[in-house]
């Protein structure tokens, strides 16, 4: 089996997250925040350690402003439902997943109202209708760093310097970005940064979080309350952090496998692991325009892109192309919208959709090879 789905969520993982998780459930297994046993320290300093690594990772100075959530999804409605209020304007890319569409529709019914700054057919963020777009109570630009239909990298330090001078608050989407292009919160000029844990961070899957500078936390509301283990006498939400953010057991699991996947990240190089997904994009992207009836869509060359590619099919049916791909050839890939209408219709794919082929760190030349195999029989 050739798994070609990473943009989903990436696997395998490396053994160090798998013996991480491993260590965690045999050696470990107490909950934080609450014992007062040697063991629960141990894992309290592990969990502060990858707050740590991720502040590193992104670039942000402060660990205690890493908040742990369930996805980016969590973090993402954490941000909008806590900020946002009646009167308010959002301006967001059409490239935007449903974990941003989706919030902010549910929000209008609190008086709050959004625009999509055009992208286009390639999904370059057009930066003049972006301004066009900017309205006198425009509190918040949110925006995807990279679009997980056609892997499109959008111009984030441009928007983000526009944000500034405008003094509009700017939250990134990094759930396609993370472990597979460097991330600056600092040269993005963003506020809030979301992240998913098992995507390209190589995580396991039901963690996630964000990073928010001091002067949007100022603004943000809980947006769930309960325990923290923390003030326990009091029945107010702590407003100190992270524990402002963080109610509930954690997915401690994860944290630890996430703690083992930000060290393995660092060890192999960023930059390594985005040179070698880049050549094998690169070598899909040139077998496939080599392909009649096939047509890539976005970006056609390696700048400003993810490993994340998507094509149609001419003339045949995409739903029975990728069941086929995975029954005839075993390669699993993704077809359809991809919880993303706003984009397909950005990029004049809605509403059949694409077949989407996004490639990890583990993929090789080999299963790049059997997927140029496979069109290229289908379209003969
Ligand atoms: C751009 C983008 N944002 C948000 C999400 C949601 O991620 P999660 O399911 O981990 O919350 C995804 C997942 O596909 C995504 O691609």
């Amino acid at each position: 089996m050739i798994y070609l789905d990473n943009s989903a969520t990436s696997f395998p993982k490396p053994p160090q997250v798998i013996a991480a998780v491993n260590e965690y459930m045999t050696k470990v297994g107490i909950n934080i925040n609450r014992g007062t046993y040697s063991l629960s320290y141990l894992a309290e300093d592990l969990v502060y350690e990858t707050r740590e690594l991720l502040a590193d990772f992104f670039n942000y100075e402060n660990p205690d402003n890493v908040i742990f959530t369930r996805s980016v999804t969590e973090s993402l409605n954490t941000l909008l439902f806590g900020l946002l209020k009646d009167g308010d304007h959002v301006v967001v890319s059409s490239l935007e997943h449903n974990a941003v569409m989706r919030p902010l529709n549910a929000l209008k019914s609190r008086g709050i109202s959004f625009d999509r700054a055009a992208c286009d057919n390639d999904g370059n963020l057009d930066l003049a209708d972006f301004i066009i777009k900017i309205q006198k109570n425009t509190r918040a630009v949110v925006m995807t760093h990279a679009s997980n239909v056609c892997g499109t990298v959008l111009d984030l330090a441009a928007v983000g310097a526009i944000c500034r001078a405008n003094n509009i608050f700017f939250i990134v989407d990094t759930a396609q970005s993370a472990g597979s292009i460097p991330i600056d919160m600092k040269s993005l000029q963003a506020d809030a940064l979301a992240f998913t844990a098992h995507k390209g961070l190589l995580a396991p899957q039901g963690l996630g979080g964000f990073i928010v500078n001091d002067r949007l936390n100022a603004e943000l509301k809980p947006f769930i309350y309960g325990g923290t283990g923390s003030i326990s006498h009091l029945e107010e939400q702590p407003e100190f952090m992270p524990d402002k953010f963080e109610s509930g057991t954690m997915n401690l699991p994860a944290i630890y496998g996430l703690n083992a996947a930000l060290k393995y990240i660092k060890t192999t190089s960023l930059q390594q692991i985005y040179a070698h997904e880049n050549k094998l994009t690169g070598l899909l992207l040139d077998g496939l325009q080599e392909i009649n009836g096939i047509s890539v869509i976005g970006r056609h060359d390696l700048l400003w892109r993810t490993a994340c590619v998507s094509l149609t099919v001419s003339g045949k049916d995409m739903g029975e192309v990728a069941h086929d791909i995975g029954n005839s050839a075993g390669i699993m890939v993704r077809c359809g919208i991809h919880c993303s209408p706003s984009a397909h219709k950005a990029l004049g794919t809605y509403p059949d959709g694409t077949i989407r082929i996004s490639i990890g760190s583990f993929n090789n030349k080999q299963d790049i090879k059997a997927c140029l195999d496979y069109f290229n029989a289908l379209m003969k």
